[in-house]
């Protein structure tokens, strides 16, 4: 059976059949990390992925990045789960992010499959980073290319998390993390894979510009970050049972929406080590 990659028609992503996820030879796993770099997100229908296979499709494309934050899997401490009770009224990732951009080297990309669904809702949103940079005038997109960005895991993990009661914050995160020290990352990057321009700033984890304070970087941040977020730029994700989703975290953000209050969700997610990244 040949591979079939089958775009959306929006600004990002495509469907891929034709592979047994948790079986990639070398060609195959070359395909997805191409096709990963050209479409930023690739969704999987019907697939019959067990934890072992899920493991063994991340390791066929680099090395896993266990998350220093969420809580891991009791079995397989490499998968991380992203989990929402019926009690829960936050859910975590309900804003546009990307992951690891607080990392030396980002994580190349994450592995999502749905585990136990809400009857409806709980979709999952991605904005291409590509075409929130191609879309900026000449003028911004000389500016950006002049600066460089700091991105914190203090703020999301550290403050972001104080907020949770108590109960519900040991529940879904780890015990006694630490936060890594601030890093530094161009503001616009040339993708690992396709060599394309991205917009690398993300509201979750970018604080402010490189040699500015945060009160001077916040209006040109918050306006990066509504357009990133333009509708125009998107593809909305419908989860059903068997499907899995991987993005490149380097030119996609994604959200998880917040609109199955009541309900169980449970996603399993392993992420793949990257590579430092440059202008
Ligand atoms: C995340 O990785 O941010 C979670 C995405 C989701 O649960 O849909």
């Amino acid at each position: 059976m040949g591979i079939d990659i089958e775009p959306t028609g929006a600004a990002l992503g495509a469907f891929v059949s034709g592979l047994e996820l948790g079986k990639l030879d070398p060609d195959e796993s070359a395909t997805v990390i191409e096709a990963l770099g050209e479409h930023g997100v690739l969704f999987f229908r019907d697939q019959d992925v067990a934890p072992e296979g899920h493991i063994a499709f991340a390791e066929s494309l680099g090395e896993i990045d266990v998350n220093a934050y969420f809580s891991p899997n009791e079995t397989y401490p490499q998968i991380a789960e992203v989990r929402t009770r019926p009690e829960n009224t936050y859910v975590i990732g309900e804003a546009w992010h990307t992951d690891h951009s607080y990392e030396e080297a980002p994580a190349l990309g994450s592995i999502l499959v749905a585990r136990q669904l809400p009857t409806s809702g709980g979709d999952t949103a991605f904005s291409s980073m590509y075409a929130a940079y191609d879309a900026l005038s000449d003028g911004m997109k000389e500016t950006l290319r002049g600066l460089r960005a700091v991105h914190s895991s203090y703020e999301a993990f550290g403050i972001g998390l104080s907020k949770l009661p108590e109960e519900e914050r040991s529940e879904r995160f780890r015990d006694g993390f630490r936060f890594g020290p601030d890093v530094v990352h161009p503001v616009v990057i040339s993708h690992p894979v396709s060599g394309r321009p991205v917009l690398y700033v993300n509201r979750s984890f970018t604080t402010r510009f490189d040699g500015w304070t945060a009160a001077e970087s916040r209006p040109l941040l918050e306006f990066l970050f509504e357009h990133g977020s333009s509708v125009e730029f998107t593809y909305r994700f419908r989860w059903e049972p068997g499907s899995v989703a991987m993005w490149d975290k380097r030119c996609t953000w994604h959200k998880a929406l917040n609109d199955y209050r009541g309900q169980t969700r449970l996603m399993h997610r392993i992420t793949v080590k990257g590579c430092p990244i440059a202008a």
